[in-house]
């Protein structure tokens, strides 16, 4: 598996507890790298700092070697150049067959008007609408299971813009999916429980390469 915008390995060390063989982990950062080289101390793993961009100039070394690619909320630091980059580059990787799955913030998030939350925030300009904004950087507030208030960035992309960047890189859409916060959850995140339910929060979008 592929892991681009690993962060600190939060997600490669779940894919290998759910079985995978091996995960390479890749994110911009040196701190995260550090972190995610530290947290995940297994031969399966393996991390390397670089932006999307630099390792996709070095995607021929790369190219149809992986089952899986996955990239977990680092669109959304991507302007719509590097966006388009992680897509192809995720086509690239790719085997024959192989699936690429992308988590987003859900684009209509900070235009809707029950996602003001204490816990849950984002700074939207005042006038700013939802088909006006691509491209436009919406700093967040979360705050995380243990209290902690994390800054976060969102990056806007529509719908259509997601979408037509995959369809774009010659990937077949399997399987959509709109995310949002269920109960059990909820009532075991405190900052969160004034989020609705139904705000819409997160979305998947799964693709293959034929
Ligand atoms: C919100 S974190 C998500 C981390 C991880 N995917 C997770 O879900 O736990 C976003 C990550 O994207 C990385 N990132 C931001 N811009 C990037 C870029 N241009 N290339 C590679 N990684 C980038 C950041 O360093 C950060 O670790």
């Amino acid at each position: 598996m592929l892991d681009l915008g690993c962060g600190e390995g939060y997600c490669a060390r779940n894919y290998l507890k759910m079985g995978a063989a091996a995960v390479h982990g890749v994110d911009i950062s040196a701190e995260m790298i550090n972190l995610a080289q530290a947290n995940t101390p297994d031969p399966r793993a393996s991390f390397e700092r670089a932006s999307i961009a630099e390792f996709a100039a070095q995607q021929d070394a790369h190219a149809g070697r992986y089952d899986v690619v996955t990239a977990v909320f680092v669109s959304n630091y991507l302007d719509s150049r590097e966006l388009a980059t992680l897509v192809t580059l995720a086509h690239a990787c790719l085997k024959a067959g192989g699936q690429f799955v992308l988590l987003h913030p859900h684009p209509h998030l900070p235009y809707h008007r029950q996602s003001a939350s204490a816990g849950l925030r984002f700074e939207v300009d005042e006038g700013a609408s939802y088909f006006d904004s691509i491209g436009d950087s919406h700093v967040g507030r979360i705050v995380d299971l243990e209290g902690k208030t994390i800054e976060v960035r969102l990056v806007h992309h529509t719908l259509e813009e997601l979408f037509g960047n995959v369809i774009g890189a010659g990937l077949r859409i399997d399987r959509f999916r709109e995310l949002r916060l269920d109960k059990p959850t909820a009532d075991g995140w405190p900052a969160l429980a004034d989020v609705s339910l139904q705000t819409p929060l997160h979305i998947m979008i799964s693709s293959t390469r034929d």
